[in-house]
């Protein structure tokens, strides 16, 4: 039996932010997400979020994960503090407890495991994760015999000058025998530079508590500052990226890149320099995607190009060309090979196959049919000022330049539109429509003023 508590009560005071630390975003999951998906394999018989500090945020911020179990700690006294919370909701239990900071987000599962098969081999008291660092600096450190067993965890703020150089840390990570903590939590005392309950001092009660160390240490680098979130995300994107190159993506210029871990790529897609893809992003394979583009949410489908461009919320058929300079936004469609070019926004619309909106267009809560050219300059005018209108183009219909086609309106299929129109009422199918004054043409004419 497993029980699982996360540390997420304290404010994170070095962040300088109104936000709790654990709600900070890391790569488009907050850290204490990060944390919840580090163990989500492991199905533990219990989950418990430790809360305080704007303790509601941060259960909203969770609402998406099932069956966890929220436990206030009203006063953030330490982390000592925060397990003896526990003490009221576990009695009784009589499994392991594994306990994690919220603000440790690059665990991997398989570490998570190896902590736990130590636990149970050596039938410790307790585990924990340590690590050896180039610069332990504002780590607890670990003193160890030589069988890796613990004497002392001592904060870096109590540490002697001597104690300082030991580079062995505390990451925070920790599997205890639950029944024998519970004896120990109520011995804490606060007696240390900051006043605190810490829970590294229940290593004193307890025999025997065991270090492992993790193989690679930027696992279990904590977020208390805004300059370790930012190492922290740069050691997240370096996996991920690292990743997509070995499954077959090129990376052009990778340090230009970023890509959420959320995102997925296909087999010979190539990612150009300072591009972003973020959230639910798909794209297919052999698609080039860049440079200079953002890509969010959105399912860009096979052999795509996009150049320059945003591309929200959206969808884009095989062998589209999306761009330079385009922005398609809020649920768009584009079918097979379109063309979306220079300065067209698209937004809540629909294209279907071999369409073109290649130069300077809006089109807005449109249907547009298949083998449509949209003229340059074509705007669809939606909004009356109060609501939002569609425009449905039939198949095979082309608009002239600069034309504006006032909504809410249909053009049937095969309908062309002379340039500079402005359509206001419904055209049915193969017709012609001029919807604009008639040239004027004066001949010998000169400004009065103009002499002869
Ligand atoms: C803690 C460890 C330190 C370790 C480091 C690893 C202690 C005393 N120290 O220090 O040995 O090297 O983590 O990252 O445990 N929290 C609460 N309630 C509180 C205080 C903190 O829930 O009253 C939560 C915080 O939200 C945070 C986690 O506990 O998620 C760690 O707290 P933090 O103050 O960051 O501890 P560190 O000083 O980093
Ligand atoms: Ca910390």
């Amino acid at each position: 039996m497993v029980a699982v508590a996360i540390l997420a009560a304290g404010r994170g005071t070095r962040m300088k932010s109104d936000l709790p630390k654990v709600l900070h975003s890391l790569g488009g999951l907050t850290l204490v997400e990060r944390v919840l998906n580090s163990f989500s394999e492991m199905k533990p018989q219990r989950c418990l979020v430790i809360v305080g500090y704007q303790g509601d945020r941060v259960k909203n911020a969770l609402n998406s994960f099932g069956d966890l179990e929220f436990v206030e700690q009203t006063q953030q006294l330490g982390t000592g503090h925060a397990v003896q919370q526990l003490l009221p909701h576990l009695e009784g239990f009589t499994g392991d407890l594994l306990v994690l900071n919220g603000d440790v987000p690059l665990l991997r599962p398989e570490t998570i495991k190896l902590l736990m098969q130590t636990h149970k081999q050596y039938q410790n008291a307790c585990t924990l994760l340590t690590a050896q660092l180039l610069n332990p600096q504002g780590y607890g450190r670990v003193f160890c015999n030589g069988q890796n067993l613990v004497k002392e965890i001592v904060e870096e703020r109590d540490c002697t000058p001597a104690q300082k150089q030991n580079r062995r840390v505390n990451a925070g990570i920790y599997c205890f025998n639950w029944p024998e903590l519970a004896k120990v939590l109520p011995k804490l005392q606060s007696n240390n530079d900051q006043q605190e309950y810490y829970l590294t001092d229940v290593c004193s009660f307890l025999e025997p508590v065991m270090a492992v160390d993790v193989e690679d240490y930027q696992e279990i680098l904590g977020v208390n500052d805004r300059k370790q979130l930012a190492s922290v995300y740069y050691i997240l994107q370096t996996r991920v990226k690292d990743a997509w190159m070995a499954a077959g993506a090129t990376l052009i210029d990778p340090d230009s890149i970023t890509i959420d871990d959320t995102v997925q790529l296909q087999p010979d897609v190539i990612i150009e320099p300072q591009t972003h893809l973020r959230g639910k992003t798909l794209i297919g394979s052999g698609s080039r995607i860049g440079p200079g583009s953002l890509i969010e949410d959105s399912e860009i489908g096979e052999n795509v190009t996009v150049m320059y461009s945003v591309v929200t919320n959206s969808i884009v058929g095989a062998n589209s060309r999306i761009g330079p300079y385009a922005h398609l936004r809020g649920d768009v469609k584009v079918g097979a090979s379109c063309k979306v070019g220079n300065f067209v926004e698209l937004k809540n619309s629909q294209l279907g196959s071999s369409t073109n909106v290649a130069h300077l267009s809006y089109m807005g809560d449109a249907t547009v049919g298949s083998r449509v050219n949209i003229g340059a300059g074509t705007i669809t005018a939606n909004y009356d000022g109060v609501n939002k209108h569609a425009t449905l183009i039939g198949d095979g219909t082309k608009t002239g330049s600069n034309s504006v086609l006032v909504a809410p309106l249909t053009l049937g299929t095969d309908v062309t539109i002379a340039a500079g129109s402005v359509v206001t009422e419904d055209v049915p199918d193969d017709c012609l429509v001029i919807a604009r004054a008639r040239q004027v043409v004066k001949p010998a004419w000169r400004l009065k003023s103009q002499p002869e």
